[in-house]
């Protein structure tokens, strides 16, 4: 019995040093940690002092990020800060980059930081500053021999990799258009619905009419939860019903085809544009790890690209009506919660590697992706692993322009300006041409406004981060 187990130890060693000399660099991007609520369901109005800031609890859900990735990738992870092996990037937020500073001090803590150099004289630790001190009698650089890291950033205006959304010109136009496109599956889904939005109605003494209101008023509870506030108590089947057409309601936001399609771009450019050198065998810098510290929406849109999540699969999963016969859904994730995460693993096998059919050749590179720690089915296969090349292949093919698809173009500004000065002699007319024209439509939708009262209403999307800071703009 006892050598039973020990050559299971033994073999379960030589697999971990297995894996561990094939993985070659890993990228990870993740959600920040819990934060106060934003936009005005349930008792968010009370919160205005927080408002989309990392709370305590979102810092140290990162902590305990950090120091789980220290352990479960040791040997790969330096055990102290190597600044040519680590990259960090965040977006220009505060809760982001609260969230990767915080999930450093996991990844290298209190310990593993730099110390001065032997005999140091004091008067060298001393800053240019009129009657300077020494505050710190110990030869660590900092207090507890922490170690502190560069996180690079880059302004919201321009983030096209952290922050596509915000940077989309006809984002709004194209989800839209999507929703119209969409509608009798969108009515399906709220008539559903019916009673879990009653019942939550009653709950917050607010009318929730339909999923994207749901998704705001979740969003809420989410943070109050993980911030120690009070929330109605809801059965379980309410809860999952809430996290469920939560999840719908960020398909259908960005999963109009061309949109998740350009959305992705920049982020999918920039990664390769981490993995090429390194299977070329160009990556002179020793670069192991990047870390992207981002959004739900990042999260959500490469689940989406990566076939993790859909509007097809979360339907299939509780509708028959929706269940097609020959489609298997090998994935299907819920909404990104806090510190949701993907990590995409960068192996090159050192031998022959089959899982469930699919063969990886000796010295071939292949991915492996995590979502919230779970290893994904990848490449429209039930296997987890995927050549690096196929992978490639599957991503440029499915890459389409973002400035093009979010008509970001500056040729296009000019063009309008020029019109505007050809017609000028037209101004006039065209002003009250305009006015009656305006004044009609305004009739015209307030009607349709009456008629359709459970119409997705955008502006309820004032409380999705990252959409916060779209509605300032
Ligand atoms: C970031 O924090 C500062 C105060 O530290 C605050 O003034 C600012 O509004 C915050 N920015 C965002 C985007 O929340
Ligand atoms: C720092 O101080 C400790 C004891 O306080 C000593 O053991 C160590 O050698 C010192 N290291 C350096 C680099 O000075
Ligand atoms: C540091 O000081 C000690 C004691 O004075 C001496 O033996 C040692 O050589 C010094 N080390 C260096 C690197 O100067
Ligand atoms: C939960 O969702 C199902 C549809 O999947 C619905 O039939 C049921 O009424 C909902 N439950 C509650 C308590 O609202
Ligand atoms: C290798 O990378 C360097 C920069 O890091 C670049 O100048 C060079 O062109 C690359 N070589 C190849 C073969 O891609
Ligand atoms: C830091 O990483 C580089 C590249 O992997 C390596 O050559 C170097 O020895 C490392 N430095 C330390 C102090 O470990
Ligand atoms: C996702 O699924 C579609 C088919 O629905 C396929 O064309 C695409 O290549 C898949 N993407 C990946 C990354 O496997
Ligand atoms: C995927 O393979 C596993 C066995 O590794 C099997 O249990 C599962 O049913 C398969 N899933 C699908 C959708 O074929």
């Amino acid at each position: 019995m006892r050598n039973l187990l020990i050559s299971v130890l033994i073999l379960l060693l030589i697999s971990t040093i297995q894996v561990q000399a094939e993985l070659q660099f890993v990228f990870e991007i993740y959600r920040h940690g819990a934060r106060g609520p934003l936009g005005d369901w349930y008792d968010a109005n009370e919160q205005k002092y927080t408002y989309g800031q990392l709370t305590a609890t979102g810092q140290r859900q990162h902590y305990n990020l950090g120091v789980q990735l220290r352990n479960e990738y040791s040997g790969f992870l330096p055990d102290s800060y190597n600044h040519t092996q680590i990259y960090v990037r965040s977006s220009d937020v505060n809760r982001t980059l609260m969230s990767a500073a915080s999930q450093l001090q996991g990844m290298f803590p209190a310990g593993t930081g730099d110390v001065l150099p032997l005999n140091l004289t004091e008067q060298y630790t001393l800053p240019a500053f009129a009657n300077a001190q020494n505050y710190l009698k110990s030869n660590y650089s900092l207090p507890n021999n922490i170690q502190v890291v560069p996180i690079h950033t880059q302004s919201r205006v321009g983030d096209k990799v952290l922050q596509p959304e915000s940077n989309c010109k006809n984002l709004k136009q194209k989800t839209e258009e999507f929703y119209k496109e969409k509608q009798s599956t969108i009515d399906f889904i709220n008539k559903q619905f019916e009673q879990t939005y009653q019942s939550y109605s009653k709950a917050v003494n607010r009318e929730v009419k339909n999923f994207n209101n749901q998704h705001s008023l979740e969003s809420v509870f989410e943070c109050d939860r993980a911030n120690g506030r009070y929330v109605p108590d809801f059965t379980q089947e309410l809860k999952d019903n809430s996290t469920y057409l939560t999840s719908l309601s960020w398909n259908f936001l960005f999963n109009q085809p061309e949109l998740l399609r350009g959305l992705n771009q920049p982020f999918f450019s920039s990664f390769f544009d981490y993995t090429d050198p390194i299977v070329k065998k160009n990556n002179t810098e020793g670069l192991k790890w990047v870390m992207f510290s981002a959004h739900d929406t990042n999260v959500q849109l490469i689940s989406a690209a990566l076939n993790f999540t859909s509007i097809d699969c979360l339907l299939a999963l509780r509708f028959e009506e929706y269940r097609k016969k020959d489609q298997a859904f090998y994935n299907c994730e819920y909404y990104p919660h806090f510190t949701s995460n993907i990590i995409f693993e960068l192996h090159l096998s050192d031998k022959p590697t089959e899982e469930n059919g699919v063969q990886i050749q000796q010295n071939e590179y292949y991915l492996k992706i995590r979502r919230d720690g779970k290893f994904m089915k990848l490449c429209e296969k039930n296997s987890t692993i995927c050549s690096y090349n196929e992978f490639n292949q599957r991503i440029q093919q499915f890459m389409l322009n973002y400035d093009t698809v979010c008509q970001n173009t500056e040729q296009q500004n000019q063009d309008t300006t020029q019109k505007a000065e050809d017609y000028s002699t037209y101004y006039i007319v065209g002003l009250i041409l305009q006015s009656v024209i305006i004044a009609g439509c305004a009739f015209y939708i307030f009607q349709l406004l009456q008629k359709q009262k459970s119409l997705l209403n955008f502006e309820q999307f004032k409380d999705i981060e990252a959409a916060d800071i779209r509605n300032s703009q």
